[in-house]
């Protein structure tokens, strides 16, 4: 779904010959200075066996990218992490000269960069003001009605404290505050207990691959998903692991939208890489079916699953290259699902089929029982879209009623209207906006055309609602040029879903951002009284004025920054997570290295308001 862009791909295409024997060239020119045998070999095993899709136009992260790594997080990739059906065949031997090849030299091995432990042993601050998950609330609002911050306070946000993940290339993870702690995943799977005033740090805990979900904490209990599909959940206060559970069997099958609790149960998201994988002529596509899990809190223990395609995969013929197709498979659920605890329902977005035949839950919003996981309504915006990478690419195993790649990516929200009326609001990569009614089975109350919508266009990672209004960050992606993307911020009344205001970004900040820059707005907005934030994927983040759509701050994050780990990194666009704003402070991770999307990074910045929260502030150069 949401990361292969065929517009990216058509770009792409427009300079291919110039594109592919640049990265060729460089590859091999890397390998040549080096000037050993083994170099040379892993050279050409790279452009063997990971250039199709770490090349230029490919949707794996370039060489420059992966270079920020450390080279036994590679091996382990390749080893037993996401890369090992790609590196399979290979031998330890390979794989480490693979490793060599691609991460950084001389970089330390294995240890992870702390920040100065805090001295302050307690867990409770009084920050107020929590912000539990992926939104301050399991409805996904993204609303933080007591942020310690007023709209007035807003323009004078400086830089406080950042953190640098040693071994990422993305970080585009939603922040946690809560118990007084900072909870934050990343790409290489560590999560962090840190303080949220200082950065100090409380302890660390290492998956078996990377987390791009939020922490979600509920009681003394924190809860997250990884790349494998493993559920964790760990205690607050000590990051000591309680159980962990995986949630799926498919290979592919990974948790990228965060969990949410209610009562007994904690629900998780289930979506995978198959859609990326099947860009491979060789692979036997498709059979993944997207899902959500209901967990019993205490142990881990399955309480239901619920599918979002009905029926098991079943063989449909062989692709272009002879290999056996299967399906249908995918609707997969990206995002985090929203609890309707006065209707006992769960509402999850779904994304596109990967390889027909066609499902009525494709690109739908689904309401599950919550205690029993049994279906109640379905409402697809697009029964028939299929669609996988290989669309993108040879289409050997592009499904012959090709479709747009039109999934829900944005988590639904929950909202009751002043009138007593609620709504389930949608947003589409279409650039459709939808207002569902959840007494009426999901049936359409408005909806409205926010974006022009594209395979990485219209709405892409989320909006927030602030009860009056909707306010929807816009990607359209540009076909020609990413650089002259569409992005733009839009108000939206919810009574009416008639936009309020709009704000599109300039077009001109990409010069010089690399490898790919664009001023698309594709990361999740956030709101609080009197103001909304939003990030873009040239690396701004912006605060505007919720009335007008005013401009009332912009923070470039595209810049050089130490952590207070100790370590030097580097912000980027900013993708995924938007701003989490708790206690006074605005938390932001920027850098987005996947799918040839962005620019990378490995960030986190906090801004705080010199002298309002009793601390000082480092001054920013580049506000
Ligand atoms: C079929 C396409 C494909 C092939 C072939 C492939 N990769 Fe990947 N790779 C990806 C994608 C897509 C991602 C991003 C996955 C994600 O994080 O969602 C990725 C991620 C990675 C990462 C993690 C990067 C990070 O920032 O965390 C490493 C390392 C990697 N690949 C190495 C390799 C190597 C080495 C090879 C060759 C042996 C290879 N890959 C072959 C598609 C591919």
């Amino acid at each position: 779904m949401k990361h292969s862009s065929i517009s990216r791909w058509k770009w792409a295409r427009l300079s291919v010959i110039v594109l592919t024997s640049f990265g060729i060239g460089s590859t091999l020119a890397y390998a040549e200075r080096a000037g050993d045998q083994s170099e040379v070999n892993a050279a050409a095993l790279y452009s063997s066996r990971c250039l199709l899709c770490h090349g230029p136009g490919g949707r794996g992260p370039q060489l420059s990218a992966m270079a920020q790594l450390k080279r036994d997080t590679i091996y382990s990739i390749l080893a037993v992490g996401i890369m090992k059906k790609q590196a399979a065949g290979l031998s330890a031997e390979q794989q480490h000269a693979l490793a060599d090849y691609i991460g950084r030299k001389g970089s330390p091995q294995g240890a992870i960069s702390l920040s100065p432990a805090c001295t302050n042993r307690s867990s409770n601050t009084g920050l107020g003001g929590e912000w539990i998950g992926w939104s301050p609330d399991f409805v996904n609002s993204r609303y933080q009605p007591s942020p310690g911050l007023s709209p007035s306070d807003v323009p004078a946000l400086k830089l406080k404290w950042a953190f640098v993940f040693p071994d990422s290339a993305s970080a585009s993870n939603q922040v946690t505050v809560a118990r007084g702690r900072m909870f934050v995943g990343s790409w290489d799977g560590i999560i962090y207990a840190l303080d949220p005033s200082t950065g100090c740090s409380y302890w660390t805990f290492k998956t078996d691959s990377g987390v791009r979900s939020a922490v979600t904490v509920v009681g003394q209990t924190a809860y997250f998903g990884d790349f494998l599909a493993n559920v964790y959940a760990l205690d607050t206060d000590t990051g000591k692991l309680q159980w962990r559970t995986k949630v799926d069997d498919h290979p592919y099958a990974r948790v990228t939208g965060s969990l949410v609790v209610n009562g007994e149960l904690v629900y998780v998201p289930v979506a995978s890489l198959e859609e990326g994988v099947a860009g491979d002529p060789q692979y036997t596509c498709c059979t993944f079916r997207g899902s959500v899990v209901a967990l019993n809190r205490n142990s881990g223990s399955l309480a239901w699953k619920g599918y979002t395609i009905d029926q098991t995969a079943k063989p449909t013929g062989k692709n272009k290259a002879g290999i056996a197709t299967l399906g249908p498979a995918g609707v997969s659920i990206w995002s985090t699902p929203t609890v309707d605890a006065k209707r006992g329902a769960l509402y999850v977005a779904t994304g596109n089929n990967y390889s027909g035949p066609d499902v009525p839950a494709t690109d739908a919003i689904i309401a599950f029982d919550l205690k029993t996981g049994v279906k109640r309504w379905v409402r697809s915006q697009r029964p028939s879209d299929q669609w996988n990478a290989s669309c993108l690419g040879d289409k050997s195993n592009c499904p012959d009623s090709e479709g747009p790649d039109f999934d829900f990516g944005a988590s639904p929200i929950l909202v009751q209207l002043s009138n007593g009326r609620s709504l389930v609001l949608a947003g589409q990569k279409s650039g459709m906006f939808y207002a569902l009614d959840p007494d009426k089975n999901g049936e359409l109350v408005w909806e409205s055309r926010l974006g022009q919508g594209g395979s990485l266009g219209g709405i892409e990672w989320g909006f927030a609602a602030d009860g009056t209004r909707a306010y929807v960050a816009i990607s359209d992606w540009d076909i020609g040029d990413p650089s002259k993307a569409n992005g733009s911020l839009t108000a939206v009344d919810l009574t009416t879903g008639k936009e309020l205001w709009r704000r599109p970004n300039p077009t001109d900040t990409c010069a010089g951002r690399q490898p790919v820059c664009s001023s698309a707005d594709a990361a999740a907005v956030t709101v609080i009284p009197g103001v909304v934030l939003a990030g873009s994927l040239d690396g701004y983040l912006r605060a505007y004025d919720a009335p007008t759509g005013k401009i009332l701050w912009q923070y470039d994050t595209n810049q050089d920054v130490t952590g207070v780990n100790g370590v030097a990194g580097h912000g980027g666009s900013v993708n995924g997570a938007g701003a989490t704003v708790s206690g006074g402070l605005v938390f932001q991770t920027t850098g987005y290295a996947a799918y040839g999307l962005g620019i990378p990074g490995n960030a986190l910045l906090v801004f705080g308001v010199p002298g309002k929260d009793g601390s000082a502030v480092t001054p920013s150069t580049r506000n």
